[in-house]
């Protein structure tokens, strides 16, 4: 299993936020969780990445419990995280943000330039722009970085918060044609996303999110026909 949450609550300053999140992500799927602004999405996305710790529950990612291993070890376990607004040091250049999270998982820096030529395949664009400060890209590369970075320690497992946000259907749909590539490679994915329909499209199955509890959880067929779905994002 790539990751399980089990029972998993959460608060913000003891107002309860998740609340009793059962979840899991077997090694080789795409699964997708979908839900509205505020539904804990985020939390969810921090959660899994060990930056909020549950009031309740257990965090298993790569069979190692979150609590007892903190963020930094879980990336060199093998996780690559997509976090939502990319969070790149807009200062730094391409190459320099693209290096730490290369960082991250190797320390040592061995095996950079082989990562960087298989990147080049993924991201043509990110490429060419290695030694543009990151801050002044389009907000599609912007997103294409992000990736990019997750994916050069080479995890097993990537999680992602809303990395279609903010870009063009165009560009929504190269973005997820790379995420199909990626989880072609043999990648686990868990794809945090509002975008409904773009994210029933790649992901097999699919958790609805509303309100911080787990409303529905099916494959994606059965929520891309589902009330739930429909009336969470239509009415
Ligand atoms: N640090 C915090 N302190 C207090 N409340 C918070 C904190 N972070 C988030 N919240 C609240 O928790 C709820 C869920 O927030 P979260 O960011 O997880 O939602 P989301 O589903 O990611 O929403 P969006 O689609 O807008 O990104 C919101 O009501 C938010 O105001
Ligand atoms: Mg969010």
């Amino acid at each position: 299993m790539s990751v399980e949450l089990c029972g998993v609550s959460t608060a913000y300053g003891g107002v309860p936020m998740l609340r009793e999140i059962d979840l899991t992500v077997a090694d080789g799927e795409i699964v997708c969780v979908l839900g509205p602004n505020g539904a804990g999405k985020s939390t969810l996305f921090k959660t899994v990445a060990g930056l909020i710790t549950p009031v309740a529950g257990t965090v298993t990612i790569m069979d190692t419990d979150v609590a007892t291993t903190g963020t930094e070890r879980i990336a060199r376990l093998g996780v690559g995280f997509v976090p939502e607004g990319r969070r790149l040091f807009p200062g730094l250049t391409v190459a320099d943000n693209i290096r730490l999270g290369h960082e991250a998982v190797r320390p040592d820096g061995a095996d950079l330039p082989a990562r960087l030529t298989a990147i080049g395949q993924l991201f043509p664009r990110v490429i060419e722009r290695l030694g543009q400060a990151a801050g002044t890209l389009s907000g599609g590369e912007q997103a294409m970085v992000a990736l990019a970075r997750a994916l050069i320690g080479e995890p097993k497992f990537v999680v992602m918060d809303e990395p279609s946000l903010g870009l063009s259907p165009k560009l929504i749909r190269e973005y997820f044609d790379i995420l199909r590539a990626i989880h072609r490679e043999g990648r686990t994915i868990l794809l945090i996303e509002q975008n409904a329909e773009m994210a029933l499209s790649v992901a097999s199955r699919g958790y609805v999110l509303a309100r911080g509890r787990i409303v529905a959880a099916d494959h994606a067929e059965a929520l891309r026909a589902s009330s739930v779905v429909r009336s969470l994002y239509f009415s």
